[in-house]
């Protein structure tokens, strides 16, 4: 099997470098372009930080919602046991998730402060599969837990910042994808969602 990344597509993956001398992961959007990778980076978390900093990346491919939710909710929902299981790609200590379906190695080429946040664009240099790695029908559980953590970071950064319409809508989409995950997810999942909820409210003032 052969990584097919299309051109113009907004997709989810983790970021994943040697920060400090620790691991660091966190869930991006990016776009591809040729032999170029496109993505955002909002201020004010470590991720800011770390892609000022450093320049090599990894970009792991991956499906699965536990990795989405360990690396985005650190402090509240990071499993342990999923942040080690890495390998170190090379000598630069680039570490890749060992569940992952496959990756590209990444290195910084220009970054554009855009006010809000940065456009950040990187070259590819390398790519691999995971040829270990299963073939999963397609579920939309996956993607309304995904939805639901996008804008569960959205609402953690912004709480104190944006207007209370704002952050009505944030919880609109997220109601709207608790539906479909409830619909669609395992007990395991729904279970997931029900901590991210409760992290939400507490997050609010409401708990
Ligand atoms: C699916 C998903 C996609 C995300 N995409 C972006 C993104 O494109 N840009 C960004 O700045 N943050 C994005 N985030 C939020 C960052 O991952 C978040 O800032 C980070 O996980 C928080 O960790 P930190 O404390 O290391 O900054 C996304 C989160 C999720 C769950």
């Amino acid at each position: 099997m052969e990584l097919y990344i299309r051109d113009g597509v907004l997709y989810e993956g983790l970021i994943s470098t040697t920060y400090r001398g620790e691991q660091y992961f966190a869930p991006i959007g990016f776009i591809k372009n040729n032999n170029s990778v496109f993505i955002k980076v909002y201020k004010g978390g470590l991720l800011e930080e770390v892609v000022l900093n450093t320049s090599l990346f990894a970009l792991n491919i991956v499906f699965k919602p536990d990795y989405y939710a360990a690396f985005s909710l650190k402090k509240e929902l990071g499993d342990v046991s999923v942040s080690q299981k890495t390998w170190i790609r090379g000598q630069q200590t680039l570490p890749i998730l060992t569940d992952s379906l496959g990756y590209l190695v990444l290195v910084k080429e220009n970054i554009v402060d855009n006010g809000e946040y940065y456009d950040v664009e990187f070259r590819i240099v390398d790519q691999g599969v995971n040829s270990d790695a299963y073939i999963e029908p397609y579920s939309r559980c996956y993607g309304s837990i995904i939805e639901i953590l996008v804008y569960a970071t959205k609402i953690k950064a912004l709480r104190s910042r944006v207007q209370r319409e704002v952050l009505s809508n944030f919880l609109e989409y997220i109601d709207f994808n608790k539906e479909i995950a409830y619909k669609t997810c395992s007990q395991e999942y729904k279970s997931l969602v029900d901590k991210i909820l409760r992290w939400i409210r507490e997050w609010l003032g409401e708990e």
